[in-house]
């Protein structure tokens, strides 16, 4: 099974780069449909537009039909979560009625739980215990496949950057950590919300943080013939292995390729991958 992670796309029409970021997630749904072989399915770790409205959302989904594996999407702080369900109400991924936008992913070898930690009161996540109850109940409605998780507020102390906590309420965190270790069956988490790429764990379970998916607000040293593509997340799953995590950048443009001369090992093959199987992935 191979899942594609994009994050943190900050489509904003009013924005001085919205251009940017529009192509930002075109090229990156382009370089998804060419993976040989194909992602089965793409994940969408929130921030998906910058000010939640629905013209943002507009846009989004006008560019996620081009995308050939079905989409399954998670709110972020920047979210509107009622336009966000409005946007995505034809796609059958997104529980109708009110409240938080949990829900289970049941067509593949993996089961992919989707978890809202989007709350009005702060930037950061929340995690109330009624929800715990509700995940857990999510968790244990199927006993057989593994589970990846993905969210948007990573869930673990992020050591790399300004801000360690991303939970508005530490017992929040620390509650949510609870739960995804309630069950052996949760064997990855997938999230976003820094901008950065890095890995941590919650106990035995790897936790891999994508970048943001918008060049012109993604954290970390890029060196500057890279500094305009995308990089995305693909995660390898094989069921003696777990889940295998290789960040991909996208094909280059023609202007692109011309300051790009002598570096054509940057998508490195399945050895040099960073492994996020729970054996190798080190708190970062
Ligand atoms: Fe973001």
């Amino acid at each position: 099974m191979i899942i594609a992670q994009i994050s943190d796309t900050h489509i904003d029409h009013g924005a001085p780069d919205a251009d940017r970021r529009a192509s930002d997630l075109a090229r990156t749904i382009a370089d998804i449909n060419a993976l040989d072989p194909p992602a089965d399915v793409i994940i969408y770790t929130g921030d998906i537009a910058h000010g939640g409205r629905p013209v943002d959302y507009e846009q989004v989904t006008s560019l996620l039909r081009m995308a050939r594996a079905p989409v399954y999407v998670a709110p972020g702080n920047r979210d509107d979560r009622e336009h966000l369900r409005q946007a995505f109400s034809g796609w059958a991924c997104l529980a109708s009625g009110a409240g938080c936008l949990d829900y289970a992913v049941e067509d593949f070898p993996v089961r992919l739980l989707a978890v809202d930690t989007v709350t009005t009161h702060s930037n950061k996540g929340a995690f109330a215990p009624e929800h715990a109850r509700q995940l857990i109940g999510l968790i244990d409605a199927e006993k057989t496949k593994p589970i990846a998780v993905f969210l948007h507020h990573p869930p673990y102390v992020v050591t790399v950057g300004p801000d360690p906590l991303n939970f508005a309420i530490a017992e929040d965190m620390a509650r949510l950590q609870q739960v995804l270790q309630h069950s052996a069956r949760v064997i990855a988490v997938f999230c976003g919300h820094v901008h950065r790429s890095t890995a941590g764990r919650i106990g035995r379970i790897p936790v891999i943080v994508a970048p943001c998916t918008a060049t012109s607000l993604r954290k970390g040293d890029y060196p500057r013939h890279l500094q305009t593509r995308p990089v995305y997340h693909v995660h390898r799953f094989e069921p003696a292995y777990g889940f295998s995590t290789q960040a991909r950048i996208v094909k280059a443009t023609a202007g692109e390729k011309a300051a790009d001369s002598g570096t054509e090992s940057e998508n490195p093959e399945p050895a040099e991958r960073l492994r996020s199987t729970a054996s190798d992935v080190r708190a970062g």
